[in-house]
């Protein structure tokens, strides 16, 4: 550790990554899910968006790019992350994203905050529960200055009480580590060895914990730098939805709904006993405090608004049924039924059928979809169609469905698709840009690898298979996902307008 990190891990990059909850798109439709009035944004609209502890500014870029008339502001203190993020937008010819080195402990009172405008749109993926309070302090009083009135934030950090049976896991993976003079991710993956012997050895906190189990059963299929920036920080500090909420208080800031739009359906995350609860509450800070002790919710990823405008129910399902979303499942792959912490959740075959075959036809409004004549039941409810399919990932927002792929978008992603293929597995999940989207569209690196070889002209799968070269026991499975990249992920990416 070093004098300026405040126990922070510096002494290694984190991994980039696109997040579609940081979308302000996505802030914005979480709004209209709780009944706030908060348009989505426009074709042209100027937007102001800023991201606090933007890593590599991965998601800032893909905002940018996707969106030419917009101005992204990102910050992020450790100076090896802003001068990756820099040199990859300059590359990419970005014009309209701006990377800012600042403490956030400081940011407010310092005159490096100048170059920050008024923002629309803020978003902190990753840093609330991962900093010490001075950091928490800064970052409420850069919000009180800089979130215009009217203004939407993202906020996304660890929570209690679904972290507390596993706070002793993070604490011995840390001190393990910690004890060995090597780099914070050598000293992540020496910690969670030690965690995995102790699982295996039948620890008690451990064997009792189902995201204790869960975790250590994911987290050694994780990038070591990961490990590092998730376990390794001195402050880290899972933290109860209430505080959160009172320490946003201080910058004018409300709670308004969860950009995991599913979250927002109490029948999908509560049984009947237990909604029966917490409806005897008004309070959403008290409604939202119970549902984390009914449900597994270990991050969370809090909207506010800074003076939120109330819609009442008719205005708020016009406002989603003038949605426009964008399929990315073939028709044929519609689930029947999906897995909710309430148990499991049936999609009406007779309901969802025919809207996602005329939703694969192309970008399509909500109140298109509720009135094709011959869906059955539920065709009042927007609210529910939009959550269940963007929510659920079946579908993405689309903010210009006539446009074009953009010229910046295009320079983006094959700059993108470069570095990745450098660097990276073909099994991760990364983003493109897009400008039909207004947002990143979920790519994988072998889709990447797809789209780059069509746009060079090169349709031979077959060749590309040898050039992969993989195990001779995965030959199958490694043709059948080119055949599906090819054949199905083509064509949700062309129309995502992603190419
Ligand atoms: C877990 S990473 C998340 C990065 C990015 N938001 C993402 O999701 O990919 C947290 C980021 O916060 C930054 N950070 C931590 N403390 C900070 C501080 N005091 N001021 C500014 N940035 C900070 C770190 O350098 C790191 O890039």
């Amino acid at each position: 550790m070093n004098g300026w990190s405040a126990g922070y891990v510096t002494d290694i990059t984190y991994v980039t990554g696109w997040y579609r909850q940081q979308s302000p798109a996505m802030m914005a439709l979480a709004c209209l899910m709780g009944s706030v009035d908060v348009r989505l944004p426009a074709a042209d609209d100027p937007l102001q968006v800023l991201e606090l502890g933007c890593g590599q500014g991965f998601g800032a870029m893909i905002l940018a790019a996707s969106n030419p008339a917009w101005h992204v502001t990102a910050v992020d203190f450790n100076p090896a992350h802003v001068a990756a993020a820099r040199l990859w937008a300059a590359e990419a010819e970005l014009t309209n994203v701006t990377f800012i080195e600042a403490d956030l402990a400081t940011l407010a009172e310092d005159t490096a905050s100048r170059l920050i405008p008024e923002a629309d749109f803020v978003t902190l993926h990753g840093v609330w529960s991962w900093v010490p309070r001075s950091v928490q302090d800064g970052i409420v009083r850069l919000l009180r200055n800089k979130v215009r009135a009217g203004g939407v934030v993202h906020v996304s950090y660890n929570a209690l009480p679904a972290w507390g049976p596993v706070l002793g896991m993070q604490r011995v993976m840390r001190e393990a580590g910690r004890r060995l003079a090597w780099r914070s991710d050598r000293q992540a993956e020496e910690g969670l060895a030690i965690i995995q012997s102790l699982l295996a050895a039948e620890a008690r906190q451990l064997n009792q914990s189902s995201l204790g189990q869960s975790l250590i059963g994911r987290l050694d299929k994780m990038p070591a730098a990961y490990l590092a920036h998730e376990y390794m920080n001195e402050h880290w500090q899972p933290c109860f939805m209430a505080d959160v909420a009172g320490a946003l208080a201080d910058a004018k800031l409300d709670f308004v709904a969860s950009s995991q739009l599913v979250e927002n359906f109490p029948d999908l995350l509560l049984t009947e006993p237990q909604r029966a609860v917490v409806q005897k509450f008004e309070d959403p800070i008290m409604r939202e405090t119970i549902k984390d002790l009914c449900v597994e919710r270990a991050l969370r990823h809090d909207v506010y608004v800074r003076g939120a405008q109330r819609l009442d129910p008719a205005s708020r399902d016009a406002a989603l049924a003038d949605v426009r979303i964008g399929l990315n499942i073939h028709p044929d792959d519609l689930p029947l039924e999906v897995q909710m912490p309430a148990g499991k959740a049936e999609l009406n075959p007779d309901f969802y059928q025919p809207i996602v075959r005329a939703a694969s036809k192309g970008p399509s409004l909500i109140k298109d979809l509720l009135a094709l004549p011959e869906i059955v039941g539920r065709r009042r409810n927007p609210a529910e169609l939009v959550g269940m399919l963007v929510g659920l990932e079946m579908a993405d927002l689309v903010a210009r469905p006539e446009s074009e792929p953009g010229t910046e978008a295009m320079r983006f992603n094959s700059v993108t698709a470069r570095r990745f293929v450098r660097s990276e597995n073909l099994t991760r999940v990364i983003a493109l840009a897009s400008r039909r989207t207004g947002a990143g569209v979920a790519t994988s690196l072998l889709d990447l690898i797809v789209l780059e070889r069509l746009r060079a002209g090169q349709t031979d799968m077959e060749a590309l298979l040898r050039q992969i070269n993989p195990d001779p026991e995965h030959v199958d499975q490694v043709r059948q996902t080119l055949d599906d990249s090819l054949n199905k992920r083509m064509s949700f990416l062309r129309g995502a307008g992603v190419f």
